[in-house]
């Protein structure tokens, strides 16, 4: 079994040389990042998913940006990989759902739920909490705020930046569909 802590560090510390990088992995450790979950219940949702989440989708992403020549550095897949999810710490708690068993008998399960205790956002909140600690250029605050894709809620709402942040640089359909990847293929039962 993968220590995904260690590779997420290992990844992070070879190819991340930002000024503030030292920080952003301090405050990393001290918060829930390593064993919060990736969801509540779509994907990786059990202590670790989210570091797992993460590694798998700097994998995906390190892929496609070789497998189509795009060329970004190592250090810009690596941040907008590991980090783009930053935005679950502080996020999920542990509640106590019922739910009825095998034999059809309403049960009291514990099982993760969200807690928002800052609500700015997915992408968006992501972001800022980045550039607390290090400096993000263009093309990677477009990926990580739009990493979501069609499913982001401005989205839906008929905010069309979206596709124009889609069309500015392909760093942002990059990790949009190497998230997809993760989620859907890497980490699906
Ligand atoms: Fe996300
Ligand atoms: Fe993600």
């Amino acid at each position: 079994m993968e220590n995904y802590q260690e590779t997420f560090l290992q990844i992070a510390q070879e190819n991340i040389h930002r000024y503030g990088i030292d920080q952003l992995l301090d405050f990393i450790a001290k918060s829930d990042f390593f064993s919060a979950p990736a969801s509540t219940k779509f994907h990786g949702s059990y202590p670790g998913g989210l570091v797992e989440h993460s590694v798998n989708v700097y994998r995906a992403m390190t892929k496609l940006n070789a497998d189509y020549n795009l060329g970004y550095s190592e250090e810009t897949i690596a941040i907008t990989a590991l980090f783009h999810d930053i935005c679950k710490i502080n996020f999920y708690k542990i509640e106590n759902r019922n739910v009825k068993n095998d034999q059809g008998q309403w049960v009291t399960v514990q099982a993760y739920g969200v807690d928002e205790k800052i609500p700015l956002g997915h992408g968006e909140k992501s972001c800022i909490m980045l550039q607390w600690y290090i400096q993000l250029n263009i093309d990677e605050l477009l990926a990580i705020r739009w990493h979501m894709g069609e499913f982001d809620t401005a989205v839906k709402g008929g905010d069309s930046a979206c596709a124009r942040a889609q069309d500015y640089c392909k760093l942002v359909p990059l990790l949009h569909i190497a998230d997809m990847i993760a989620t859907k293929i890497m980490e699906s039962k």
